[in-house]
């Protein structure tokens, strides 16, 4: 077990009302931290109080946004134990953000090692309604105080925990999508695979705008044609077309979802076909033509599964399943979220319950 300085708090905080939590506005009363140095390798593994960081005005995440980040959960089960879902495939995610961003690599081990530890401290913020998780948070950012532009030699990496509900107000009602014929998120060659600031920043003009129109969220489009489907930004896309399930291909520009890969392993046991390849608009739009296009349904850890009501390309809009969740949608949703509370066996080792309330 990695050796863990402890330095927690007396003043514990009561914990917030399950009803009202929202989504990343609370946060627990402790927080894991390890710190890098070129030579030196990550040290200091600490569990300490959550506090605000002292920051120079010239710390180099700020002005060139070398950071990455995750989101994984844990939830309280039925029996009172704490479960996470696929901890050390988000791990790896987070590695892989790193290697985009030229943040040097972490031990995966050593990393969960931590965050189970802080939840050995913060058991009591796991929420226990359903729909409520505790949403885990590790993000690393560089800390060297310089305005140059090059490769940071020193990092710090926060694991924060946050009591969650529904990341959508509107919870599993289907949301309307604008499909983006304008703005662009992520490039061939360029960092839209990575958990990292700067896609989300490269999407709030487009999303504000979408809104403005009278849209939820935008469904992005390739960069280079304009043509293809991406993702939806806080989630990855799926359609069920003519029965079968398609999302597009992992190609570098898209994030490779956690939540999206379960949903496809799931259809695959159920005996669904799940494709994972190129999907044109036009082609989309064909299906829907042809009354083909059955279902479409966003995947993402914070939203789980989330419906699409309706698509609209370029003004023309069409409508999916009567703007009704769908039958797959909804066996999905209930799938992940019985294996999440354990409330089935996990036949796929998935489900790591970390220690109990
Ligand atoms: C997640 O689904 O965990 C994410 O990081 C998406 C974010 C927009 C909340």
């Amino acid at each position: 077990m990695t050796k863990v300085r402890l330095n927690l708090t007396k003043e514990r905080r009561s914990l917030p009302d399950e009803a009202t939590l929202g989504f990343g506005r609370i946060f627990t009363d402790h927080m894991f931290t390890m710190t890098y140095e070129t030579g030196k390798g990550w040290h200091n593994p600490t569990i300490e109080p959550y506090r605000d960081f002292d920051m120079s005005p010239s710390t180099m995440t700020l002005h060139y946004g070398q950071a990455i980040f995750e989101g994984i959960k844990a939830f309280k089960t039925a029996d009172h134990r704490i479960a996470v879902f696929r901890p050390k495939d988000y791990l790896a995610r987070f590695n892989r953000s790193a290697d985009i961003l030229c943040i040097p690599q972490m031990d995966v081990e050593a990393v969960y090692d931590g965050l189970k530890q802080l939840l050995e401290v913060e058991k009591n913020w796991v929420p226990s309604k359903f729909g409520t998780a505790l949403y885990i948070r590790p993000l690393v950012f560089a800390t060297d105080h310089y305005v140059g532009v090059k490769v940071a030699d020193t990092y710090k990496l926060v694991i924060m925990l946050s009591p969650v509900g529904a990341y959508y107000e509107h919870g599993f009602d289907p949301v309307s999508l604008k499909v983006e014929d304008k703005f662009v998120r992520a490039c061939p060659g360029g960092l839209g695979e990575a958990k990292t600031p700067a896609n989300y920043a490269a999407s709030l003009r487009a999303g504000e705008v979408a809104v403005q129109e009278g849209f939820d969220q935008v469904l992005w489009l390739d960069a280079v044609h304009r043509k293809y489907i991406e993702e939806v930004g806080s989630m990855n896309i799926v359609f069920k077309i003519n029965g079968e399930l398609v999302t597009p291909a992992l190609t570098g520009s898209i994030l490779g979802g956690m939540t999206r890969r379960t949903v496809l392993e799931l259809a695959r046991d159920w005996g669904m076909k799940a494709t994972e390849r190129v999907i044109s608009i036009d082609e989309l739009y064909e299906a829907h033509a042809k009354g083909q296009l059955e279902e479409v349904f966003g995947t993402g850890t914070a939203a789980v599964i989330s419906p699409v009501g309706s698509l609209t390309w370029k003004g023309k809009k069409i409508v999916i399943n009567n703007n009704q969740t769908g039958p797959i949608a909804h066996k999905l949703f209930t799938a992940v979220t019985d294996l999440q509370y354990a409330k089935v066996q996990d036949t796929h080792g998935w489900v790591d319950f970390v220690t109990k309330v």
